[in-house]
């Protein structure tokens, strides 16, 4: 391994091309969509709180670590960690933690595509008017209407993946970089104004109490398990995305300031969404916990109230769809980048090979929303064991082996070479959190989801 390798998929332009790059990763349906869904589910407070503080210690170390495995091994994630292990003379059985990554790249996508087509769906509806004047009972037919019929689902499900292959397959420096610089301030600048409306809801105290206001008694072991799932899947680790996006970084950029700035952009626009979104909620006597559909049936009652609503909502739409394409992006790039060095494919036909697979795995959730919404394994359709596998299991264990092989495995010398700050105290707080706190912590996490403790 040489300081001057360079991967062979290309190069970011600059510092501010990874930033949006990974920003546009990170920020996706997991800040808008998910985020505020799982809140409700989990009674609100006291899970934000687990959140913040699973982003905090083990989110942003954990990142660093990513990133900073990326830009050394500088190939798809399965090559970088077989790479970084003969490096360090360990195991190369370590490129396992790539594969597991690539798999859950290939899960996550398959209802995210899905879910992103919902969101393109409503772009079109709210271009015809169909928000325009509505309630909230209207609004909650309109949804359930749609995700009955799979015909619709289907359609837009193709639509989202044809559009994510097509801009992969241009490759990193293209498709990418541009998109991003004007999706995250317009999306920012929605969220804003969104907020504003909940302002005059009647109900924004009580969303804000809601959100911020722990209650312990509504947490369970699970609830925790969720929340430190997310913070995973929201800052798109422990699958490979962000350290094939480092693999992309050039030598002389600071991983961790970039890395801060990332993590905080995700965890604002993820708590807009709830500011936004729970006003809504206990104005309309909406239930908080009522799943994927929240979203969908809180923001168009908004957007058919407000002046200037039909426009706000089609920009609003519009920008989670281009947010939920930049994420998507980054899910199936490890998977190509392997298949074009590893099977001797270009980059074309490697998009439509893992196109056509990630396609096919979305019919189960297309399914899971109307015919097959009886068929349930361990008492999860085929959506939430999807869900459930990537962001609480899948997630969790790979982001916990980036952080062993960061901390306990490659060489303390190889570290502060990447990381450009060797010796400082910034470094031994990133290494003490890499070594212990973040492992510990998901480790303790699964302990007590098993019954352990
Ligand atoms: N971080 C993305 C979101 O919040 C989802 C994602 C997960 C992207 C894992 C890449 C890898 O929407």
């Amino acid at each position: 391994m040489t300081d001057t390798k360079k991967s062979i998929h290309g190069e970011w332009s600059s510092r501010l091309a990874f930033i949006l790059a990974a920003t546009g990763s990170a920020v996706g349906l997991g800040n808008i969509w998910k985020f505020p869904y799982i809140t409700g589910e989990n009674g609100g407070g006291a899970f934000v709180l687990v959140y913040l503080l699973c982003i905090a210690f083990i989110g942003i170390p954990i990142m660093i670590a990513e990133t900073m495995l990326g830009r050394r091994g500088r190939q798809s994630p399965i090559n970088t960690m077989e790479t970084l292990a003969a490096e360090a003379e360990a195991d190369t059985n370590w490129h396992y933690v790539g594969w597991m990554g690539v798999i859950a790249g290939f899960l996550i996508l398959s209802y995210y595509s899905v879910i992103a087509g919902w969101a393109s769906a409503y772009v079109l509806k709210a271009f015809t008017g169909s928000f325009s004047g509505t309630g909230a009972t209207e609004i909650k037919a309109l949804f359930d209407g749609f995700v009955a019929n799979p015909a619709q689902l289907i359609f837009w499900h193709t639509l989202f993946m044809l559009a994510t292959m097509l801009i992969v397959a241009r490759g990193v420096r293209s498709g990418l970089e541009k998109a991003v610089q004007f999706l995250m301030p317009g999306l920012f600048v929605l969220m804003i104004l969104l907020v504003g409306y909940a302002m005059t809801t009647g109900a924004y105290e009580q969303g804000l109490e809601f959100l911020f206001s722990p209650d312990f008694s509504k947490i369970t072991g699970d609830s925790v398990l969720t929340a430190m799932g997310h913070a995973f899947f929201t800052l798109s680790l422990g699958m490979g995305a962000i350290m094939v996006y480092g693999s992309y970084l050039p030598k002389d950029v600071s991983i961790t300031k970039t890395v801060f700035l990332i993590a905080g952009s995700d965890t604002i626009v993820a708590l807009l969404a709830g500011i936004a979104i729970f006003p809504i909620v206990f104005a309309n006597g909406l239930e908080a916990g009522s799943g994927p559909g929240l979203i969908f049936q809180t923001l168009p009652i908004a957007f058919g109230n407000m002046s200037g609503g039909w426009l706000f909502g089609i920009l609003f739409f519009v920008m989670l769809v281009f947010a939920a394409l930049t994420s998507s992006i980054s899910l199936i790039e490890p998977a190509v980048t392997w298949l074009v060095e590893n099977r001797d494919l270009d980059r074309q036909q490697a998009c439509i090979w893992a196109g056509l697979v990630t396609w096919l795995l979305g019919l189960g959730t297309v399914f899971s929303f109307n015919l097959w919404s009886d068929f349930t394994i361990f008492g999860r359709n085929i959506f939430q064991l999807m869900d459930y596998l990537t962001a609480n299991l899948l997630l969790p264990i790979g982001g916990f082996l980036v952080a062993v092989f960061a901390g306990w495995i490659m060489k303390q010398q190889h570290s502060e070479q990447e990381l450009q700050i060797p010796g400082t105290q910034g470094y031994q707080v990133w290494k003490f959190l890499v070594c212990y706190v973040s492992p510990a912590a998901v480790f303790l996490v699964f302990l007590n989801v098993v019954g352990v403790i």
